[in-house]
């Protein structure tokens, strides 16, 4: 299926659901609803069965779960299917979202309030504060974050380094070296999906390498117009040129979980992604060290450019609240944030979780937020929601698109029309 098939099959379904026994509206009053009806992005292998672990855990206390999958990484097209929910008064019982959404819907006032239970959960200690910025609005909670993922991460095929001799790269050089090599060895060097999304997470990746941690905040999360006008922004354009040069003729359109394949498979050496693309691995049953690699991407270390799925919990009838509690109070238990995070790739998003039972690469995604957090070098990633308003990240996506498909030709273009575009944006 295409994106663009997914997304009209997603519409259809909202649309269909409106005409469903009366969610929320019809006055059977206290009788409630055991179902939570929830929309999500999560359709590739490794993340069904992640949020499998969620799904068991509400059905041993007796609860339903009526699917509504839209696929599509950072959500673009889920976010269009929830739109014409919304509008046509069929509110999901939760939503993945990221980010700056949630506070649009929490400012449309179509979100619960989870206050009470925040409380008696202690969700205010156990949650940390840049993801309380996200799931609180005006003082009462109104979405469940349910990990930290990070976006500057490489994936690599541990069989395919041993062939051609390679050894982790620590800067955008190396890299280029590395990717060199797979070329001559006749391997696909980067396994990429050219999708909008997917392109942004690239250059989230080669801008923060390019300019550093402080240079990435005042760009992609302060909007500052003179560094994304900058020489440095540029050299951040030109890098990226260059690693369009180790992707596959084929790699138009191709669903990101299809590259982590080509990567699982050794048909290409590396993929750069968030660490849902480790989701994938595990699901394949590979393992880091021995399988696969994880690092950085080359240049970031020290530095966790994050991105959290929240569930954000939609403002329904008051038959349908047991479900929506339970959905919220089980998604945040301790239990359920090792289970699922275990599995599909990411960090806990409370503090209090031992790192016990994940692998190597899971342990290295904790340590590394701890670490950048007391550094200030954790920060929210443009590409996936989380370093500006949507409008923003939408005309960020549609420029970098545009540059590495050639419909923009020169990196001094590029950062006159991001500029433009962003302003226009904001
Ligand atoms: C991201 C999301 C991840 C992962 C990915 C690919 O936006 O935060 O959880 O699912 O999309 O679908």
């Amino acid at each position: 299926m295409t994106l663009h098939m997914k997304l009209i099959a997603g519409v259809a379904l909202a649309a269909a659901s409106v005409g469903l026994a009366g969610f929320g509206t019809v006055g059977a009053a206290q009788a409630q609803t055991k179902e939570v009806q929830m929309l999500h992005w999560w359709t590739s292998g490794g993340e069904a069965a992640a949020l499998k672990v969620i799904k068991d855990a509400l059905a041993k206390q007796g609860y339903g779960w009526k699917d509504v999958p839209v696929a599509g990484g950072g959500g673009n097209a889920a976010m269009t299917a929830l739109k014409a929910m919304v509008a046509a008064g069929n509110y999901p019982t939760a939503s993945q979202m990221l980010g700056y959404n949630v506070l649009d819907y929490a400012q449309a006032g179509k979100l619960a309030d989870l206050t009470e239970l925040a409380k008696s959960e202690g969700w205010d200690k156990a949650i940390p504060a840049p993801l309380q910025k996200f799931s609180v609005y005006d003082g009462k909670w109104v979405a469940v974050p349910v990990n930290v993922h990070s976006v500057n991460w490489v994936w690599l095929n541990k069989a395919v380094m041993d062939k051609i001799g390679g050894t982790e790269p620590k800067t955008f050089d190396d890299f280029l070296a590395l990717l060199d090599k797979a070329k001559k060895a006749g391997v696909t060097p980067l396994a990429l999906g050219g999708q909008d999304w997917q392109e942004a997470i690239l250059f989230d990746d080669v801008v923060l390498s390019t300019g550093g941690p402080e240079f990435y905040k005042k760009a992609f999360n302060d909007l500052d117009e003179a560094s994304l006008k900058s020489d440095t922004m540029k050299k951040s354009f030109d890098n990226l040129a260059k690693l369009k040069a180790y992707v596959d003729p084929n790699f138009s359109g191709r669903d990101w979980n299809l590259a982590t394949a080509m990567v699982i498979k050794g048909d290409a050496l590396v993929q750069v992604m968030g660490d849902w693309a480790k989701g994938e691995f595990h699901n394949a049953n590979k393992a880091p060290g021995t399988d696969f690699l994880c690092y950085r991407f080359p240049g970031t270390d020290g530095s966790v450019a994050y991105n959290s799925d929240m569930f954000a919990m939609f403002d329904v009838g008051a038959d349908r609240k047991d479900a929506q509690t339970a959905l919220a109070k089980t998604t945040e238990s301790k239990d359920v944030q090792a289970g699922f995070n275990i599995i599909k790739g990411s960090v806990p998003a409370r503090t209090d979780v031992s790192d016990e039972g994940f692998d190597a690469c899971g342990k290295k995604g904790i340590a590394d937020l701890k670490k950048a957090s007391a550094d200030g070098n954790f920060f929210g990633s443009l590409a996936q929601g989380y370093g500006a308003p949507p409008a923003v990240t939408n005309a960020y996506l549609d420029v970098v698109d545009k540059f590495f498909n050639g419909q923009i030709k020169t990196s001094d273009e590029a950062v006159t029309q991001l500029a433009r575009a962003i302003d226009d944006a904001k």
